[in-house]
């Protein structure tokens, strides 16, 4: 017997408004629709994203994304199995209000609503996307995230490494912000650092002297603002070459961290396969790195594409479908929960990144 699952995936814990349709067969998965409304302008003046702008204006605009992913996938509301909708971590208001829609969408269609944890869904998409098995590797590189997860089970993670401060994205951002680079500044740091001496600078690697696959990225933003301070005293301002310099030493920094943290993952849990999930894994030298890491440990390299790497809809869909598919129970309930480690296990962070980051 054939067998197939629809289901609409809403997501509203950040900045980016979301819904996507995502089906799943015996032939595979498909993402019939997948739409993102992103808040990036109406947060831009104020250098960072402001809880309460979001939570209203995920309220306006839910509507509008939820009914447009059902129209480009040509699906009815009634033809969905299944809604589910991220739970945390994340902004409580924006949390709230894509959980009331699903609610209120489930209660008069009758169909099913699961809530699911926004990280399950970054770190199942390679299996939405390539369609492999367990067990893998996840290095999730997000603007709000860095951590290392092994991936066993649509509901086994077990975390062996994180930033103990900042994700590697916050680090790019404030970065270019002390350059007077536009924000994101992620891709604007890239740019930059291709055209200089990664060498120049002497930037620390930060926690490489210590075991273990943890991560922290705060004392190396701070060794890049004296770096930066130094030549202005000395010089009375920056060159170009001297921001190419500072950007290409920073950059080659986070690489050489990335990479040897995750050799170390890779050691500590052979996966067939590493995958990568979040915006920074769109940095072309980090991907490089984490290629021949891969190679070296004989695993596979994947990336899913980047539409799907950022926060969207589908992979808050394809998060409830495999809880679906495995008989879980639906998570959370209809609480919102700001903080919500994918490994309860695991000892708590020492920081938790910026306020209202995206996870
Ligand atoms: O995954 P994402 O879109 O949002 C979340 O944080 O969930 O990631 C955004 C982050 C930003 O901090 C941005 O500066 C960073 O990803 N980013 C990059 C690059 N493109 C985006 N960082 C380094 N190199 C890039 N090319
Ligand atoms: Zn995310």
């Amino acid at each position: 017997m054939n067998q197939s699952l629809t289901f609409l995936g809403i997501e509203s814990s950040c900045d980016d408004t979301a819904a996507a349709v995502v089906r799943w067969s015996d032939a595979g998965a498909e993402v019939l629709s997948s739409v993102v409304e992103g808040q990036a302008a109406l947060h831009a003046p104020f250098g960072g994203v402001v809880p309460e702008i979001a939570a209203r204006a995920h309220a306006e605009r839910l509507d509008h994304a939820v009914e447009a992913a059902l129209a480009q996938a040509g699906v009815p509301l009634a033809g969905l199995d299944g809604i589910a909708v991220t739970a945390g971590p994340g902004l409580i208001g924006g949390l709230l209000s894509g959980q009331m829609l699903a609610r209120g969408l489930s209660a008069a269609t009758g169909v099913p609503l699961i809530s699911v944890n926004h990280l399950a869904g970054h770190a199942l998409t390679p299996r939405l996307t390539d369609g492999i098995g367990f067990p893998y590797l996840m290095l999730l590189v997000s603007g709000g995230h860095c951590q290392f997860l092994a991936v066993e089970g649509p509901d086994q993670f077990r975390r062996l490494g994180s930033t103990i401060d900042d994700a590697p994205g916050e680090a790019f951002d404030k970065i270019a912000k002390l350059l007077a680079l536009p924000q994101p500044g992620g891709p604007h740091v890239e740019r930059e650092a291709a055209l200089g001496d990664p060498k120049r600078f002497a930037f620390p690697r930060p926690l490489l002297d210590r075991p273990g696959c943890d991560l922290s990225f705060s004392g190396l933003k701070t060794a890049v603002l004296r770096a930066r301070d130094e030549v202005i005293a000395q010089n009375g301002g920056l060159t170009v070459q001297d921001r190419r310099d500072l950007c290409a030493g920073f950059q080659a920094a986070v690489a050489d961290v990335l990479a040897e943290k995750t050799r170390r993952a890779l050691a500590a849990f052979p996966a067939p396969v590493l995958a990568v999930a979040g915006g920074v894994a769109a940095n072309v030298v980090l991907r490089e790195r984490l290629q021949v890491a891969a190679a070296q440990a004989g695993a596979r390299f994947l990336a899913p594409p980047l539409r799907l790497c950022t926060d969207n809809g589908a992979m808050i869909a394809w998060a409830g479908i495999e809880r679906h598919r495995a008989a879980l129970p639906p998570e959370g309930g209809m609480a919102a929960r700001s903080r919500w480690p994918l490994d309860e296990s695991a000892a708590p962070l020492i920081g938790h990144g910026r306020r209202g980051a995206k996870a």
